[in-house]
């Protein structure tokens, strides 16, 4: 199981899952590259490569409220939602460690390496206080920004929204995250479209790990397209409201297990405690 998230890979569990995953994906690609000329699939179909895992560039022109955490030195490691103009909703797992004066947050900036945008300091740190490890739940955090900024903010899935989490619900996932599992982070703003996944197809692949109150899942059957190590706490998007917290994942975009994200509409209560604070 890979839980972590590209900062925090210290554990010693974490590093074995590490060494894992590379071990199986190398594997895979030995595997890919002998049977694959055979099954006369091109290697560029099974690999979508450039980009989160299968995705296309985009702009924060057009998705205005999607933003990264950065460290004061410029390094980008999760993915946020600007849902109130000084307030992100990102992952626990991103913040957890945090110290909010070596926060920032980065909104309007497609590409890393420009200084478009606005950094925003973050005076406040909320983590859920129910928060332990990912595959419990409680994957969500309400960081405060300095100021009030000038982007669009994107509403958050309440109870009432409960048809956006039915399985086929196509989603929008965005992200400065790798593009594929133990691969590089992208220097640009990615975008893709995965469907919500069913509970049933879910705990398939993850077991007990997956609880259907607490998270969801969107992905492909066969895989392919999925956010990935860097993308954590940000987006899932659908009927315009934030539905999900990208939270963790078997490797990224490996069949039969999906992305695995907060489900927002759990923990309202929290959040607009939060967003009214
Ligand atoms: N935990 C990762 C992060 O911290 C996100 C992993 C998402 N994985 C996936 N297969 N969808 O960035």
């Amino acid at each position: 199981m890979d839980t972590t998230s590209t900062r925090k890979n210290t554990e010693e569990g974490m590093i074995m899952a590490e060494t894992l995953r590379r071990l199986r994906s190398w594997l895979g690609l030995v595997v890919a590259a002998v049977l694959l000329p055979v099954a006369g699939v091109s290697a560029a179909a099974a690999d979508p490569g450039a980009t989160i895992v299968g995705g296309t560039r985009a702009s924060t022109a057009q998705y205005p409220w999607v933003v990264y955490l950065a460290t004061t030195s410029g390094y980008q490691y999760c993915g946020g939602t600007l849902v109130a103009p000084n307030k992100v909703l990102t992952a626990a797992h991103c913040t957890e460690d945090d110290v909010a004066s070596s926060v920032l947050v980065v909104a309007g900036r497609d590409d890393k390496n420009s200084s478009a945008g606005t950094a925003a300091r973050v005076t406040r740190i909320w983590i859920h206080p129910s928060f332990s490890s990912v595959t419990r739940g409680y994957d969500v955090s309400v960081l405060t920004l300095d100021r009030n900024l000038t982007q669009a903010t994107l509403p958050v899935a309440t109870a009432a929204d409960a048809n956006l989490y039915t399985a086929g619900t196509s989603t929008t996932i965005l992200g400065w995250g790798t593009t594929r599992a133990g691969g590089q982070p992208s220097r640009y703003l990615l975008r893709a479209s995965v469907p919500v996944t069913g509970d049933q197809t879910c705990s398939a692949g993850y077991g007990s790990q997956y609880k259907p109150q607490h998270m969801v899942c969107a992905g492909l059957p066969q895989g392919g397209v999925d956010t990935c190590q860097g993308d954590s706490g940000g987006p899932l998007v659908a009927g315009g409201k934030l539905i999900g917290v990208t939270s963790f994942g078997e490797g990224c975009a490996s069949a039969r297990y999906p992305g695995v994200y907060a489900r927002v509409s759990s923990y309202e209560t929290e959040i607009r405690q939060q967003l009214a604070s």
